[in-house]
């Protein structure tokens, strides 16, 4: 067994997994964060996609032992006091969404995004998402979504962005 230490969505988690744990297998199975999904667990479909460090990764192809002593985010840390981010609206806003299973992976796709280029392209947006694959809705409403976002957050109201990550940091130190 070995011991991982971590941090989930800002809370400190620290559990013991066998070596051949994936990232995967310790969020939803340990942890129960069932909001990221499994699909093909070979890395081709991106629904099982996570922030580690603030880079995307398909948690189905890490092991939890890499996760040790880094920062894990997850759709779970996207809403905030029972408050949907304005990410995850603007995905319910432009009909991006059916069956919703590879939503969580696209929100967090979408995330790692608008943190390191808070105004792309389309062509940044569909370059984002590459990895992350839909059967349902299609791209198209997905790409609008971020793009509605990205604006959201960076024109009409530029605060909503300190905001958030202001409350994430909070979360984080116990202070106000
Ligand atoms: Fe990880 Fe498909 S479940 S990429
Ligand atoms: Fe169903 Fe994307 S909404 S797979």
């Amino acid at each position: 067994m070995h011991t991982v230490s971590f941090r989930v969505n800002s809370e400190p988690q620290t559990v013991s997994v066998p070596a051949a744990t994936t990232l995967l297998e310790l969020l939803r199975d340990r942890l129960h964060l069932t909001g990221t999904k499994e699909g093909c667990g070979v890395g081709e479909c991106g629904a099982c996609t996570v922030l580690l460090d603030g880079a995307p990764v398909t948690a189905c192809l890490v092991l939890a032992v890499e996760a040790d002593g880094h920062d894990v985010r997850t759709i779970e840390g996207e809403a905030t006091g029972g408050e949907l981010s304005a990410l995850q609206q603007a995905f319910i806003d432009a009909g991006a969404i059916q069956c919703g299973f590879c939503t969580p992976g696209m929100i967090m796709s979408a995330r790692a995004l608008l943190t390191r280029s808070p105004n792309p392209s389309d062509e940044e947006i569909i370059e984002a998402i590459a990895g992350n694959l839909c059967r349902c809705t299609g791209y198209e409403a997905v790409v609008a979504a971020i793009r509605n976002a990205s604006r959201q957050l960076t024109r009409e109201a530029p605060a909503l962005l300190a905001d958030d990550e202001q409350t994430k940091a909070e979360k984080a130190s116990g202070e106000p």
